[in-house]
């Protein structure tokens, strides 16, 4: 492929002709925000952001870019932990964040269109108020954007009853690399017309196209809820556990796994936890169960007891108030940043057939002793979907860059042994693509790169991600 062109003063003339100058970062002090997300500690400056508004906009931009051969790389909230919104060839950055709006909420239809800048945690608050809900809960709610959110098909504690984004998503407006506006489907619930490129492009990581609107499925407001915590004097029976709940008949809302390590490290960081750890406690679970009838979700807490009953657990707590389940659901969000102002982390986002998680457990930490890395793990265990933490901590540089990474191809080749792959929900970006091969084989890597051709002949779009 020809070397990217770079960004020289008649080419941010034109991008001002598009925008306006005033939606343009030129200054490198002020594109500081724009050189990271949440992945790591990685730094990679753009040469220029834009701050675009439009569909026709962005259209503009992408044509001229595919011309001039300048690499853009779209960015939402900027809260990923693959390393997906990182302008690793320089070029521009587009942010998304100006288009901000929630189009309509289809209260006949239960469906709800909005852009892609709109804040996930907004999007609900705007939905919950007609008495609607839109479940998919990444941790990073508050911040992250929706168009983030598909381009990683982002899941969080909801998704074990109510599916990840790419379950809600109905309909897309895209720009492609070439500069034509297209949209994917139509704003359906069934839909058998030729191939799915609404979930071609959902969890596409922006590598395809620019998602700038987006039609999602609601659901009723299931406005009862509650909230266990459950401590465990073993972690491998806590994962054992998770499947039996779910073969004995109960589909939570929330099942999440912590371990001692996650929730010393939280403890430490978040203020007013709602609950205290005790000695011997190696793990918690924080069961969550919904709906609209308190009755119905009583009997479910009950044969929940039932069946932990035969697990080697201490008391259960149940979080009375709204005030207390919102406390120990911020401090489960709360856990990645806690692990942070730790030490560095490397992220992994392992996940297999649930029943395999307390093998997968084990895998981890075993691995982790043979090359001498601390590992905290945590996660929505209910999906079988472990968060792996390899933690920096003092390690040197040559056993954070070299050595570590052949511990962490053994937790993947583990994981996919199992029946699992490499990401559940954080995608591929930049972190992971070295370790691609081993969750697909090389006619399906193959497949995939034929598909970004198609889309992005030049190879403009989010260069350097998913793929080697
Ligand atoms: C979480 C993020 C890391 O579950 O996905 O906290
Ligand atoms: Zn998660």
């Amino acid at each position: 492929m020809k070397p990217y062109k770079k960004i020289e003063a008649t080419d941010i003339e034109h991008f001002n002709s598009i925008v306006g100058s005033e939606y343009l970062v030129t200054d490198v002090e002020l594109m500081e925000p724009y050189s990271h997300d949440e992945t790591e500690d990685l730094v990679f400056y753009p040469e220029l952001v834009i701050r675009s508004n439009t569909s026709e906009e962005i259209s503009k931009i992408l044509k001229y870019c595919n011309e001039k051969n300048i690499p853009v790389t779209p960015r939402a909230g900027g809260t990923g932990l693959s390393g997906g919104a990182l302008a690793v060839n320089g070029g521009v950055i587009l942010s998304l964040e100006r288009m901000n709006r929630i189009l309509k909420i289809d209260e006949r239809n239960l469906q709800v269109i909005v852009e892609p800048g709109v804040i996930t945690e907004k999007l609900q608050e705007a939905v919950i108020e007609k008495g609607l809900f839109y479940p998919p809960d990444p941790a990073s709610k508050g911040s992250c954007f929706i168009g983030g959110n598909i381009a990683e098909s982002s899941g969080g504690p909801k998704a074990v009853k109510y599916g990840t984004t790419k379950d809600y998503v109905l309909n897309l407006e895209v720009v492609l690399p070439t500069g034509e506006i297209i949209r994917t489907g139509a704003n359906v619930l069934k839909n058998s017309t030729g191939y799915n490129l609404t979930q071609l492009i959902t969890g596409s990581e922006g590598t395809l196209g620019i998602v700038t609107k987006i039609v999602l499925r609601l659901i009723p407001y299931p406005a009862k809820n509650i909230i266990m915590l459950v401590p465990f004097y073993s972690s491998q029976k806590a994962c054992e556990a998770v499947s039996a709940i779910f073969t004995g008949g109960v589909t939570p809302s929330g099942l999440e796994f912590m371990e001692r390590d996650a929730l010393v490290w939280g403890l430490k960081y978040i203020e007013d936890a709602g609950f205290e750890l005790k000695e011997g406690i190696e793990a918690h679970l924080l069961i969550e169960v919904d709906g609209q009838d308190e009755q119905e979700q009583m009997k479910e807490c009950e044969k929940i007891y039932g069946i932990l009953k035969d697990y080697p657990c201490d008391e259960v707590l149940i979080a009375e108030t709204a005030l207390h389940k919102d406390r120990i659901m911020k401090f489960r969000r709360g856990i990645g940043e806690a692990v942070k102002s730790n030490s560095v982390y490397r992220e992994e986002d392992t996940v297999v057939p649930r029943a395999e998680l307390a093998v997968l457990l084990k895998g981890v930490k075993d691995i982790g002793k043979k090359y001498n890395f601390q590992t905290v793990c945590y996660g929505h265990a209910g999906d079988g979907n472990l968060h792996v933490n390899i933690i920096r901590g003092d390690l040197s540089d040559h056993d954070w860059n070299v050595t570590i990474r052949q511990g962490i191809r053994e937790i993947f080749e583990l994981t996919v042994s199992l029946g699992g792959t490499i990401s559940g929900e954080h995608g591929i970006g930049l972190t992971q693509k070295d370790y691609l091969n081993i969750a697909l084989d090389s006619k399906v890597i193959d497949l995939m790169k034929q598909i970004k051709t198609i889309f992005d002949p030049n190879g403009i779009l989010n260069p350097g991600k998913i793929f080697i």
